[in-house]
């Protein structure tokens, strides 16, 4: 159902397309972040595992406001494992193990490529359409991920 909320369909399309590309590699990284936490082990066990939760559980609030923007936008939201992976940008973690090191470096450039995407959203967004909303929704997420990135950092030095 297209919503009427004074934006042209043109606008509506490209903030959904962006949004799903979003969704898609939030929850790519939420179920990475959760992996992590569920097998970090080392002598930063506790406080990884503790921090992860807490990452984990922004991501899944973030995909949860992401999908529901979609929809407010008269937008499909997806669902899927394979759907996700087929969108998003960023690959998902099969191996067995991996050490404290891999984990934060691998998490922290997913973060980043998140924020790229994000970036660039926003930059198309204000130039091309009239969807503020989601541009200022999008900013407040982009925070989100400078917050937990500036936090895996800070246990890479
Ligand atoms: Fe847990």
């Amino acid at each position: 159902m297209e919503a009427k909320i004074g934006l042209p369909k043109k606008d509506l399309t490209k903030s959904i397309d962006d949004l799903t590309v979003l969704l898609a590699n939030e929850m790519i990284l939420y179920v990475k972040t959760r992996k992590f936490h569920w097998n970090i082990s080392g002598n930063s066990f506790m406080e990884l595992h503790k921090l992860f939760e807490q990452h984990y559980n922004s991501l899944a609030k973030t995909a949860d406001e992401v999908a529901e923007r979609i929809s407010a936008l008269g937008g499909n939201a997806i669902g899927s494992m394979k759907n996700f992976l087929k969108h998003g940008e960023i690959e998902e973690n099969t191996k067995d193990s991996n050490t404290q090191k891999q984990m934060l470096d691998e998490l922290l450039e997913d973060h980043q490529k998140t924020m790229v995407q994000i970036r660039k959203a926003i930059d198309e967004i204000g130039d091309k359409s009239n969807d503020v909303v989601t541009e200022d929704f999008l900013t407040g997420i982009l925070k989100m991920h400078e917050n937990i990135s500036w936090q895996l950092r800070k246990y890479t030095n």
